[in-house]
């Protein structure tokens, strides 16, 4: 896996915006994976700024979200459904028919998992999917002790994530303790995947990731199994990395490269 280590938060946004310009530009019609949370927020900031001075249209692209709340209809306010809205969608030229959320309030909730998958692979397949981490590893609401190999499907939160998760919430309302979310085994068929960790609190998660085995106890870990997965954090998440300097070595060589051949 690629680990590109910058000096701030504000330089992994634009790094990781960068990659989606780029695959958007030599293929208008991808197919985006997209996440929610705090650390894409900027992520989408960049592409929305970006659109507005016209260097990226959406008007080709589809999306499919990772995970949305069981329990929650798209019109909920902490619904993942409005949060992309709110974040993405309502300020970029995207065709709302074609962005696709989990159903958190489908009737059937395993089937409406079973379609989701169905979906994604009559769309041609996730062409590059953004990731966040949790704290305990977690990729979408794959919680530890996930199949490596799993689909979409409802998920039990932990205590953890839920905890993570409840500053989002008024004093009283009701969090739901499960999700739908896309399998450790949607997310490894994605062509590209792009994680985004900022802050100490993501350091060992990302140690766990990046040096630790792979093992459900760290969901994310699978991901060394992925042909073109790069991991973009700052310095504060790379704080508990031992191989620093040769990540920056790495990517030093790796823009040389880049550059010579753009010429
Ligand atoms: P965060 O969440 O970006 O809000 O830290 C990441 C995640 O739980 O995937």
């Amino acid at each position: 896996m690629k680990v590109v280590i910058l000096d701030n938060a504000a330089d992994v946004a634009k790094y990781g915006a960068d990659i989606f310009i780029k695959q958007i530009s030599a293929k208008a019609d991808s197919v985006l994976g997209l996440a929610t949370g705090s650390t894409p927020v900027a992520l989408y900031k960049e592409l929305i700024h970006a659109h507005q001075n016209q260097q990226v249209s959406f008007s080709q692209v589809s999306s499919f979200n990772l995970d949305e709340y069981l329990g929650l209809s798209g019109e909920h306010s902490q619904s993942y459904r409005h949060f992309m809205n709110e974040q993405l969608f309502d300020h970029v030229d995207i065709d709302k028919n074609n962005t696709l959320v989990p159903p958190g309030d489908a009737k059937n909730p395993l089937i409406a998992c079973h379609e989701y998958e169905q979906t994604i692979k009559e769309s041609g397949g996730i062409d590059i999917q953004l990731l966040g981490i949790g704290r305990n590893g977690h990729i979408g609401f794959n919680e530890p002790s996930s199949s490596l190999g799993s689909r979409t499907r409802v998920k039990t939160l932990t205590q953890e994530t839920i905890d993570d998760n409840a500053r989002f919430f008024a004093e009283g309302e009701f969090q739901p303790h499960l999700s739908i979310t896309m399998g450790i085994g949607t997310i490894l068929e994605a062509k590209k995947v792009v994680l985004l960790a900022t802050g100490e609190n993501k350091a060992q998660a990302i140690v766990d990731t990046v040096q630790g085995a792979i093992t459900a106890n760290c969901p994310a870990s699978a991901l060394q199994f992925h042909p073109d997965t790069v991991i973009i954090i700052d310095e504060a998440a790379a704080s508990l990395l031992e191989n620093k300097e040769f990540f920056r070595h790495i990517e030093r060589e790796n823009q040389k490269l880049e550059s010579s051949l753009a010429l």
